[in-house]
């Protein structure tokens, strides 16, 4: 097997494509996935990443993922980071097609590809390639605390985090870290417009005013910061938020300034 190669997935576009340029300047072998081909060909050209074109949802497409990389050399970390929202409906007035989409991409997907690439992964730390393999995935603060319209999203990344949890625990005793990103407002080109439809006015108010929200070079930062640690060391989850975040529904909008000391 080869020395430290990453496969990430959603590599076409925001996190995932920073996750690639980032992993490449650190000298890792990277598979980019996702459907868009122009996209990862653009990304492949630019960054010597290799590229592989799958939709997640289809087992056949993740059975094809798996064999490639079997006979490629294996892999030795998983970035599962594909995934998105669909609308911002109320329970009451949501169309179950909306979540079943977001349940296909953002919990069973990650199931399907973390399933078939266990068997490298192990692979990887038993031929000695590597210290540890690494699971690591980017859920949401949406996965953690729920909000109004957030419904359908919230119970699809509460979801993968729970499956995260239960994973950590079946693979405990194995040189395997299981790894939780969850990153509050961050400012990508695509996630909120595909949520919104399309609709690229109320995707932009979203991060209207706000002083700094994430970069996907941010998030991309923290993930290869944390799988560059020791391989004992696991993050088991990381948090991360704008500072003009300081809950998932209390956002500063405007230019931040110390106040004044109040006497006490
Ligand atoms: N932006 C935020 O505020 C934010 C905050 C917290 C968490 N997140 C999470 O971070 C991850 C990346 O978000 P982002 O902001 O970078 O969004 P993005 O730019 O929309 O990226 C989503 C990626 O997922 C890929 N994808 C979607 N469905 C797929 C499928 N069926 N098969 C394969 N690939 C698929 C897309 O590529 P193709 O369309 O080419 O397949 C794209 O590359 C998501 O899991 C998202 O939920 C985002």
């Amino acid at each position: 097997m080869r020395m430290k190669r990453a496969v990430v997935t959603g590599a076409s576009s925001g996190i995932g494509a920073a996750t690639v340029r980032l992993l490449r300047s650190h000298g890792w072998e990277v598979l980019g996935v996702a459907r868009r081909e122009d996209r990862l060909r653009e990304l492949a050209a630019e960054t010597g990443a290799e590229v592989f074109v799958a939709d997640l949802t289809k087992q056949d497409d993740v059975d094809a993922l798996r064999d490639h990389l079997r006979a490629t050399g294996g892999v030795s970390t998983l970035v599962n980071n594909a995934g998105g929202a669909v609308g911002m409906d109320s329970v009451e007035s949501s169309d179950p097609a909306d979540w079943q989409q977001m349940f296909d991409v953002n919990v069973l997907a990650v199931q399907r590809v973390t399933s078939a690439l266990l068997p490298l992964l192990r692979e990887a730390v038993a031929d000695g390639s590597v210290a540890g393999a690494d699971i690591m995935t980017v859920s949401s603060t949406a996965a953690h605390t729920a909000y109004e319209g957030g419904g359908g999203y919230n119970a699809s990344k509460f979801g993968v985090h729970a499956m995260l949890d239960a994973l950590r625990l079946e693979l405990n005793g194995e040189p395997i870290r299981v790894l939780e990103i969850a990153p509050g407002m961050v400012k990508t080109d695509e996630f909120s417009t595909n949520r919104f439809r399309g609709d690229s006015e109320r995707a932009a108010a979203v991060y209207a005013n706000v002083p700094e929200p994430l970069t996907a070079e941010d998030v991309a930062t923290t993930i290869v910061s944390t799988i560059e640690l020791p391989a004992h060391v696991s993050l088991d989850l990381i948090i991360m938020k704008p500072v003009a975040q300081s809950a998932l529904h209390k956002v500063f909008r405007g230019p931040l300034t110390v106040k004044e000391r109040r006497p006490s």
